[in-house]
């Protein structure tokens, strides 16, 4: 049995549900919430801004140097201007994969990651926390599912506004798994002794119910 707090990583491929489930989860434990993703997007919306090519390390090592980021009550903050919402924007999501594939990249805001998890009584989300960044989590999850249902998932998220085809969302979640999955330095795979939830046939109540079942069973 594990003491009280918790360090909590979820896992998996975009779409698969991982934000809502870990920010229902850290507040139904009353835990904090790290969304590891929006850091890499912030890189990668510096890179954009600094003018600098996706596979330019020594460009990429420049901008990681001076970068200063940081969540202040969940908005991200990068060199002391809030980008949140410039960091979802389809360019920014395929740019924040390419460079999430550059060891320079991963080594800057491995560092970070630690120091902003560094207490327990949190919930991490990303693609390498069970496997990288938090090896000794206290409970890893990967949330997996189909690539048709995350595709339908994000079709109705973005709603009338996105104008993007679900044939083009799918084709863009295709690619960011490729990429995801195949790089060299922490490719998103689940952790060993990570608990597997294909979240296809459930809803994030269910998801979470059952993520709950295993924190319980580990403090109790
Ligand atoms: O979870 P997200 O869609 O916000 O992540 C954006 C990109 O960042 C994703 O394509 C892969 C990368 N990423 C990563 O490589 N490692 C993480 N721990 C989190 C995200």
């Amino acid at each position: 049995k594990k003491p009280h707090p918790l360090l909590i990583a979820i896992d998996g491929p975009a779409g698969a549900g991982k934000t809502t489930v870990s920010k229902m989860l850290a507040r139904d434990l009353g835990y904090r919430y790290l969304d590891t993703g929006a850091l890499y997007r912030g890189v990668a919306y510096e890179v954009r801004a600094a003018g600098v090519a996706a596979d330019d390390d020594a460009g990429l090592e420049r901008v990681c140097q001076t970068l200063q980021l940081e969540f202040r009550d969940s908005r991200l903050i990068s060199n002391g201007v809030d980008i949140s919402g410039c960091i979802r924007i389809p360019e920014i999501t395929m740019l924040a994969s390419a460079v999430s594939a550059r060891p320079v990249v991963r080594q800057a805001l491995l560092d970070l990651q630690r120091s902003l998890g560094r207490a327990k009584a949190l919930v991490a989300e990303g693609r390498d926390m069970g496997t990288v960044v938090f090896p000794d989590a206290d409970l890893k999850f990967f949330l997996d599912a189909s690539v048709r249902q995350r595709a339908l998932r994000r079709f109705e998220q973005y709603g009338e506004a996105g104008k993007q085809t679900l044939e083009r969302i799918e084709q863009e979640i295709r690619q960011r798994d490729a990429n995801d999955s195949s790089r060299d330095v922490a490719p998103l795979k689940p952790a060993d002794d990570a608990v597997t939830i294909d979240s296809t046939a459930m809803d994030v109540r269910h998801v979470v119910a059952k993520m709950m079942e295993h924190v319980a069973s580990l403090i109790s």
